[in-house]
């Protein structure tokens, strides 16, 4: 098992990668459907579906573009079952499965957390244990306890919001666009948090103090753009022109939200490095992006001495070379889906259900 295509369609990218050994992407291809998207204001999962089905084939065949035998160097297929939108996820999945009956290799259902995970493997290599894994995107923002490889114990989630549903609602809100986290980004870096002071401090869950929540933020924002009688950008400004037009206010306003977001998941890690002592904290999806919760990542490990993994930029959206490098890791040790693997809409890491739980060999 050396060469391994990934395949993820869960959400609004249709993506696929050939990794060698885990850790060596020679292609990594994504063709994004953000801008079909953008005038709905978020992802429509028929749209969504359709476009995964125009794109799929392509895509792959560019992904094995670079090797010698095309199809026939692949020794694995991996694929994202789930979590994700139904029939986006079933278009991925049957077109792995139909690949790997026709070529006669293995493949292996991925969850698509576990492949963010992954995303700081091509540049880092294999992790050390135990180990915390921050994952925070469009759809999740979960803290995992991982003891040893594939023990992944998730310690803390979200309870409302994920904290990038939370820059793209606070986007929409402020006339920017979707998604929001690289204008509201790009736009915090030009702006004075304590010109913009929110009242909102990060919260702290009785009973479960690695949990996140960012409705309170969101209420904060509200309130104060209601008593600063902030305006949104008018509509029909090209995306590319929104960072020059929008005034003081909303570049503040930016920074102040994205100052506090960054320290509401900076916090809660700390706790948990405090308690946990891993030796080692991998992170990944979209919003690991931030220039400011990168930055604020890095003064986190200098402050505790720890190593805090920071995916390259390209791997921290969604992508496949992520699932071909977890899926390299569950091949190599002999796990196999069969043919009637299913999508799972609502699957969660750590507790595959029943009904998948047989078709592992391993
Ligand atoms: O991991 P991802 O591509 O998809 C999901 O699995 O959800 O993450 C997409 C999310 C979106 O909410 C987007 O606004 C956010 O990541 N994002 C960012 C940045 N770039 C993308 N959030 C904050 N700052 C960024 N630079
Ligand atoms: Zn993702």
């Amino acid at each position: 098992m050396r060469t391994v295509l990934g395949i993820e369609t869960s959400c609004d990218e249709t993506a696929a990668a050939v990794v060698v050994d885990g850790r060596s992407a020679l292609s990594n291809i994504v063709a994004s459907q953000m801008t079909l998207h953008q005038a709905y204001g978020g992802v429509v999962p028929e749209i969504a579906s359709r476009q995964h089905l125009d794109a799929i084939a392509d895509v792959v065949a560019r992904a094995v573009e670079p090797l010698d035998d095309g199809f026939r160097g692949l020794d694995g297929i991996a694929v994202t079952y789930g979590p994700g939108l139904v029939g986006a996820l079933l278009v991925g999945l049957s077109y792995a499965k139909a690949l790997a009956l026709t070529l006669g290799v293995p493949f292996v259902g991925v969850h698509h957390i576990e492949g963010h995970m992954f995303s700081t493997t091509f540049e880092y290599g294999a992790w050390d244990y135990p180990a915390l894994a921050l994952i925070v995107s469009g759809g999740h923002t979960d803290l995992f306890h991982i003891a040893a490889p594939f023990a992944y114990e998730r310690i803390g989630h979200t309870r409302d919001d994920a904290a990038g549903e939370a820059y793209d609602k606070t986007a929409r809100r402020l006339g920017l666009g979707y998604p929001g986290g690289p204008i509201l980004d790009r736009l915090a870096r030009a702006g004075q948090p304590d010109h913009a002071p929110l009242v909102y401090r990060p919260p702290l869950i009785p009973d479960a103090p690695y949990d996140f929540s960012f409705s309170g933020l969101k209420t904060a924002v509200l309130r104060y753009i209601r008593e600063h009688q902030v305006a949104p950008l008018p509509e029909g400004i090209h995306p590319e022109d929104i960072s020059a037009q929008a005034p003081d206010s909303i570049r503040n306003l930016a920074a102040s939200f994205q100052r506090a977001v960054v320290n509401t998941l900076v916090g809660v890690l700390e706790r948990a490095i405090d308690a946990y002592h891993p030796r080692l904290v991998v992170t990944g999806g979209g919003v690991v992006c931030n220039t400011g919760l990168r930055q604020a990542l890095a003064d986190l490990a200098h402050r505790k001495g720890i190593e805090i993994r920071v995916p390259h930029p390209k791997y921290t959206t969604d992508n496949a070379a992520m699932i071909a490098a977890a899926g390299y890791a569950r091949l190599a040790r002999g796990e196999r889906h069969d043919w009637s693997l299913e999508p799972a809409p609502s699957l969660r890491l750590g507790q595959v259900p029943a009904e998948h739980s047989r078709h592992f060999r391993a």
